[in-house]
Parts: structure tokens; C-alpha cells; sequence
């Protein structure tokens, strides 16, 4: 009677199943901490909370073929150069207004949320707020009174207003300065606001 080969038995395909499964389980702890590394604020894809006293850009990378951020020279964020810690409490709490007044049921942050309204991840960076030096005034008096300074983009669609402090507006502000210097891989290239209907 012949015996049947090792790689048919039945403990042989035990022994791979354990081995596959500790694998992965290993890779997918290694990733973890990779992910980790490369989302906490402070590394090199997510900068530092303090980047807000910093001149901020988003330009083409001819070599790598997307859009990478260019982190300039000074410029300070409402005229004040803020410390890592009062940098990291402003950001948080543009952060948690954007949370508490549901911007996401309208724009997307990173990719996240509704496409009504533009996408907020480069919103710092964009030419409809005429001039960089006007920029936070203006974004400043548009956050709290969003129906009164609407610009629509011809879209004819308006934020409504959300009631919201100028304590919070600059948080808003500062959150999205900072989150303008991450590298996002080229995103939101391309990315656009779902059509309106024709009525
Ligand atoms: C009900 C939908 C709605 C909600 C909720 C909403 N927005 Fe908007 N938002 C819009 C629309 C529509 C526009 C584009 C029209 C305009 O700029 O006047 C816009 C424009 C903006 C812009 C300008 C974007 C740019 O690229 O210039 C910013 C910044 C912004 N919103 C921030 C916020 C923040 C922060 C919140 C939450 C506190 C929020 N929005 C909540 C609808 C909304």
C-alpha cells in the first residue's frame, strides 16, 4: 500500500493554515504602526500643527507627475506666530467645529463626506479667495456669515449659516491651513462637486 505524499496530508495543510494566518496577523501589525507613523501630525506626509505660521503651497511635481505641498517661509495666521501646543488647541478646535456643525453632511474633508460643497482639503489654497493677504479676513467673515458672502461658483447652491463664533471660524481656519500642507498623493486633483440638476 503506498503512503500518501507529505504535501497531501492532512497535518501538512494544518501546519500552512497556522503559518498563513501568523503571517498576515504579522503584516497587518507592521502596516498598523506604519499607518500610525505616517497619519500622526509631525511626520512627513502630515506636518506639524505649528506649519500654520508657515507659508503653505500645493504644486505640480513634474517628476513624480502629481501634486505635492511646498512648505515656504514665514507667514503668520492672524498676525500671531502660534507655539506647537497653542498651534495643536486651535487646529483641534477648528476640528471638532467642523465635527459638531456636521460639515461633512455638505463638503468632503480628505475625501470624506457628502459632494454637495467643495471639497474643504486644499479650501485654504483656493484663488476665489482673491488675494493671500485678504484670505483669512475674508474666509473669516465668510464662515460666519456664509449667506451674506456667498460666491456660489455658479453652481447657484449657498451655505447656510451655521452660527458659528469667530473663536470657532478661526479654529476652522487654522484646521484647514494645517490640513492644506498634507500630502494627500495628488487628491483632490480631478475631484469635483456632483453635478446640480437642471430644473
Ligand atoms: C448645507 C450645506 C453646507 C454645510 C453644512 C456646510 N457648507 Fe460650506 N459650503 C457650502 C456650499 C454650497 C459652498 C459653496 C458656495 C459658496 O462658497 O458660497 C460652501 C463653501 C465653503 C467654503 C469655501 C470653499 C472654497 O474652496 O473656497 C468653506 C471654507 C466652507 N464652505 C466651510 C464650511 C465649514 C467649515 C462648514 C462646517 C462648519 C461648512 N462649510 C458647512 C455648503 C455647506
Amino acid at each position: 500500500m503506498s503512503e500518501t505524499p507529505r504535501w497531501a496530508s492532512e497535518s501538512f495543510w494544518k501546519k500552512v493554515a497556522i503559518w498563513v494566518t501568523a503571517g498576515s496577523f504579522l503584516i497587518l501589525v507592521i502596516l498598523t504602526f506604519d499607518t500610525l507613523e505616517q497619519t500622526t501630525a509631525g511626520g512627513e506626509r502630515v506636518q506639524a500643527y505649528s506649519v500654520i505660521n508657515q507659508n503653505i503651497d500645493y504644486q505640480m511635481n513634474e517628476k513624480l507627475n502629481k501634486f505635492m505641498p511646498i512648505i515656504g517661509g514665514e507667514e503668520l495666521l492672524f498676525g500671531k506666530k502660534y507655539t506647537e501646543e497653542e498651534a495643536e488647541a486651535l487646529v483641534s478646535l477648528g476640528k471638532k467645529t467642523t465635527q459638531a456643525k456636521n460639515c461633512m453632511n455638505c463638503h468632503t474633508l480628505l475625501g470624506n463626506g457628502a459632494y454637495y460643497a467643495p471639497d474643504l482639503t486644499k479650501a485654504w489654497l483656493d484663488q476665489g479667495w482673491l488675494s493671500t493677504d485678504l484670505r483669512e479676513d475674508q474666509m473669516l467673515r465668510f464662515l460666519m456669515d456664509p449667506e451674506k458672502y456667498a460666491r456660489t461658483f455658479g453652481t447657484g447652491r449657498k451655505m447656510p449659516n451655521l452660527d458659528i463664533t469667530e473663536e470657532e471660524a478661526k479654529g476652522v481656519i487654522a484646521f484647514l491651513k494645517w490640513m492644506s500642507a498634507i500630502d494627500t498623493n495628488g487628491f483632490p486633483y480631478n475631484f469635483t462637486t456632483i453635478e446640480a440638476e437642471v430644473e
